[in-house]
């Protein structure tokens, strides 16, 4: 039928490695939290991969001794006072001179241009602090806050051109609590952030990931289920 053909072409776009260890290039620019939860899966074997560099846009992000202190290659490349072309082709030949195959944003504070996204295009993973498509941006777990939801979360995605707006992979849901002040959210949500972000890498690493237009499709594992 050709309708069914046509769905099925839709889902033809099949991402991350299907056998062996995925490279990984982690960019920050601060604390790197989540930089240490996908260390820390890594050496549990929880991520089948390795981590080639980190790269930080800030001299002192946190996130770069963390990864010294495992043996990972740290970069600094600034981007301040510097044309954001030139950077992020600095940036792009940095990943790609490693053998980087996936590019793992963690609280890294400068937004990507189409230049650069589509040099990795569905190869560039983001965490966001809520449930996206609420509140994008910056402090989200406060925007959420304030709102006055009752479930916030995290969501990792897919880099697309806008700004969070790319196909989501995993979601984690965190409830908000009478009690909570927008730090107790932000703590808990942190937390799950640093389950989501392993998991949605080693689901890009078993090559289970399929993208269609803003669906992600997680594939079963090879002979079993998710
Ligand atoms: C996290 O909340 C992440 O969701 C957001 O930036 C923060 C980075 O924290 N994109 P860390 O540097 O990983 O600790």
């Amino acid at each position: 039928m050709a309708g069914s053909t046509a769905k099925c072409k839709d889902w033809e776009k099949h991402v991350g490695t299907v056998m062996g260890m995925l490279t990984i290039g982690v960019l920050i620019s601060g604390r790197g939290s989540n930089l240490q939860a996908i260390i820390d899966a890594v050496a549990r074997g929880e991520i089948t991969g390795r981590l080639a560099v980190v790269i930080s846009n800030k001299p002192d992000a946190f996130g770069l001794e963390r990864a010294r202190k495992h043996g990972i290659e740290t970069l600094f490349i600034p981007s301040k006072g510097k044309e954001r072309t030139g950077f992020e082709q600095e940036l792009a030949e940095a990943l790609e001179s490693r053998g980087v195959e996936l590019v793992c944003l963690a609280g890294f504070m400068r937004v990507l241009s189409p230049y650069f996204i589509r040099r990795f295009k569905h190869r560039i993973m983001n965490i966001h602090p809520a449930l996206l498509p609420s509140f994008p941006g910056e402090d989200a777990q406060r925007q959420a806050f304030d709102y006055g939801v009752k479930v916030s979360g995290c969501s990792v995605h897919f880099v697309d051109e806008g700004v969070d707006t790319g196909p989501v992979i995993v979601q984690i849901p965190v409830d908000v609590r009478d009690e909570d002040t927008a730090d107790t959210l932000a703590d808990r949500i942190l937390a799950q952030e640093h389950r989501a972000y392993p998991m949605a890498i080693q689901l890009f690493a078993e090559g289970r990931l399929q993208v269609a237009g803003r669906k992600v499709r997680v594939l079963p594992r090879k002979g079993g289920t998710r």
